[in-house]
């Protein structure tokens, strides 16, 4: 007849979706009971009402049909304040597990603030930089992660953009991250994790940052939230050389540098000074994306340069970087009931969306060979 253990056994690897962890490894399953082919069970979830339910539940099911289970009953609870400090409190061993020197600058006296900066990780960061605002450095952060994700890597972002965060409506992000005690769970969008002080703000009641603390909050994004082992962080940088790029630049010294311009001469002129400051703080500068290069005719494919021509190449130049991609004006196909489409996210197979996965390729290339 089967018993507890077997039944733990084959349920060992669902996993709870937003934390990724096994359910019965979290403790999460509670008061198992069997009769004949008949289970039920317990899943006390970190908050009442998770979204996911459905995914336990299949998932649930299907480990244990091997077994000849014919029903399975699952209740949901949820977790106590004092599971849920208890639980965050384990997230945040696991976090602090690797135990490494600290680095400097990337790091606190006590260890790194995240796995994801610890000597050896294999995360690799890029930032995403502008000399000024509305060129597009938003839209190429949230298309290159979805670009990167969409060639099999695993793939985050921090909206760094504290005051203009744009992230979260540009991605069609709805729902606010899962907060456990102190340990936050990013949303998942497109196959991107993400992380943007929006979701805190929107609903008024700012909930884990106050007051104008920038670069205490940027290493709250990696300090307190729980992501996963990402190859690639993108973050969305503010407009400009000010003081949220100075804190990225100590807390991350290893990252390289995106920046975006538009094809306007004075843009570009603009954008140099984003390039030097990239330069000053040793950041490797991966190249030059140009954002709103053309418009392109719907009948004759003729490209028009309305805002000027030759800014990418000439912000390249004096950069001595490559320019990785020229995209061209036109704004995704989004139809707004369609819960797959995002209001700035380019599909895959569109003209522009296949341009950011070359671009993606490139970033992989440079960044992995
Ligand atoms: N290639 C493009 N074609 C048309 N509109 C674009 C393009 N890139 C960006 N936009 C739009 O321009 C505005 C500014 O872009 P955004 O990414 O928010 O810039 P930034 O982050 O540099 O301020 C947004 O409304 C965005 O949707
Ligand atoms: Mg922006």
């Amino acid at each position: 007849m089967l018993n507890r253990e077997e039944v733990l056994e084959a349920i060992k690897d669902v996993q709870d979706p937003e934390i990724r962890k096994s359910l019965v490894e979290l403790g999460m399953i509670r008061d198992v009971q069997i009769e004949g082919t008949n289970v039920s069970l317990e899943v006390v979830l970190t908050v009442p009402g998770c979204p996911l339910k459905a995914k336990m539940q299949d998932d649930i099911e299907a480990a244990l049909k091997p077994l000849g289970v014919t029903h399975v009953d699952i209740r949901f609870g949820a977790m106590n304040e004092e599971e849920r400090a208890r639980l965050s409190a384990q997230l945040q061993a696991e976090r602090q597990g690797g135990g490494q020197a600290p680095q400097a600058g990337a790091n606190t006296a006590e260890g790194p603030l995240s796995p994801l900066l610890a000597p050896g990780s294999k995360t690799k960061f890029i930032a995403v930089a502008s000399g000024k605002g509305g060129v597009g450095k938003s839209t190429v952060t949230v298309n290159l992660a979805t670009a990167l994700a969409r060639a099999g890597k695993k793939v985050g972002i921090i909206d760094a953009d504290i005051y203009g965060f744009s992230v979260p409506d540009m991605m069609g992000i709805s729902q606010r991250p899962v907060v456990i005690d102190q340990t936050i769970l990013p949303v998942e969008r497109h196959g991107v994790q993400v992380m943007s002080m929006g979701f805190f703000i929107a609903d008024n009641s700012p909930v884990v940052w106050r007051g104008p603390l920038l670069g205490k909050m940027i290493r709250s994004f990696f300090s307190d939230v729980h992501w996963d082992d990402l190859d690639y962080m993108l973050l969305d940088l503010p407009p400009g050389t000010g003081d949220v790029a100075l804190d990225v630049h100590q807390i991350i010294p290893h990252s390289s540098e995106i920046i975006v311009t538009t094809p306007h001469a004075t843009a570009a002129y603009v954008a140099v000074r984003a390039g030097v400051m990239a330069r000053k703080t040793k950041h490797d500068i991966l190249g030059v994306v140009e954002n709103m290069s053309y418009l392109e005719c719907g009948h004759c494919g003729e490209k028009q340069y309305v805002f000027g021509r030759g800014g990418g190449a000439t912000l390249a130049r004096e950069l001595g970087v490559d320019l990785l991609a020229s995209i061209p004006l036109g704004l995704p196909d989004f139809n707004v009931v369609d819960p797959e489409d995002s209001p700035s996210i380019y599909k895959a197979d569109s003209p522009t969306g296949k341009l950011y996965l070359e671009l993606a390729e490139k970033v992989i290339h440079k960044l992995e060979k």
